[in-house]
């Protein structure tokens, strides 16, 4: 059994190996959900902070969003003691200054799946709301956000300020928007678009793990009048483009979070956040 792995890195399309780190254990935890999408690499940094690092598509990419064992994703990180989770994910941009291969640091989600996926870990008979407002981690996107500059090959990481979200919207997929969709959520004011975030910070909220997502635009979708609408063709050129900017700013990242890591201060707030946000338990009820 592998102690103290303390943080989850999740890799979306093209982003299947953690490579650059000591590979420590690979381990595939049975959950209560059954078996996560991979099995799980733990790898160690040159520090000696364990990460676990997790395929979200599984291996050879054999999930689709909408069958991606999300549930048993997130219990088995938590089963291994992580705190906090980096989630990479490839986005289609609604915005003209979102070109493909640039990074985009969501701080609010819209979710347009369509009830298909099961978005909770509460049985049927609890009733639990837990807060959502704010689906992001404030401090690790802080982190994220100071290590922009490990982005390569002029790509730029978006983040949000005060006055201006970025919002991203969760769609059900397979097949991507149809344009008049794609305006609707320009319309909204989202900035980019994924089939994984939901219910992926869902659960990671019940589960009192510390979430940010991580975008990486690869098409402009298809509100662009000039714009042929997105095809997998497009989205695959700028995969693994992005797969190499993903790693070289998680080796930043790794490097700031570890300390807070240790100290314990990451996710702090969240710790008891789910017991307040049960009301009432007719499950176990005789
Ligand atoms: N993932 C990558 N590009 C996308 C798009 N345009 N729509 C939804 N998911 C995506």
């Amino acid at each position: 059994m592998v102690h103290n792995v303390l943080l989850g890195v999740i890799g979306g399309s093209g982003f299947y190996e953690l490579s650059g780190f000591e590979h420590v254990k690979t381990v595939n935890p049975e959950t209560p959900w059954g078996f996560p999408s991979s099995p799980i690499n733990i790898v160690k940094s040159k520090t000696g902070l364990h990460v676990a690092f997790l395929a979200r598509h599984g291996v050879g990419h054999r999930y689709t969003p909408t069958e991606i064992p999300v549930r048993a994703n997130i219990a088995a990180l938590k089963s291994l003691g992580v705190q906090a989770i980096l989630a990479f994910s490839a986005v289609g941009s609604l915005r003209e200054e979102i070109p493909p291969e640039d990074f985009v640091l969501p701080n609010q989600i819209i979710d347009r799946t369509l009830c298909a996926r099961p978005n909770t870990f509460f049985p049927s008979g609890c009733v639990a709301h837990v807060s959502f407002g704010d689906p992001f981690d404030a401090d690790l996107a802080r982190i994220v956000a100071q290590c922009a500059g490990a982005l390569e090959r002029g790509a730029k990481l978006h983040v949000p300020t005060v006055d201006h979200d970025l919002t991203v919207v969760c769609m059900e997929g397979p097949a991507f928007s149809t344009r008049a969709e794609s305006k609707l959520y320009r319309s909204w004011g989202a900035s980019v678009i994924n089939m994984s975030v939901i219910p992926e910070a869902k659960l990671a909220r019940e589960a009192e793990i510390a979430y940010q997502m991580v975008c990486m635009a690869t098409d402009y979708d298809c509100w662009r009048k000039s714009e042929r609408p997105v095809t997998v063709n497009e989205v695959m050129t700028h995969l693994s483009n992005n797969t190499d900017n993903a790693k070289q700013l998680l080796t930043q990242v790794i490097k700031l979070l570890e300390p807070e890591l240790r100290k314990g201060s990451i996710g702090e707030t969240l710790r008891g956040a789910v017991q307040h946000g049960i009301q009432t338990n007719h499950a176990h009820r005789d």
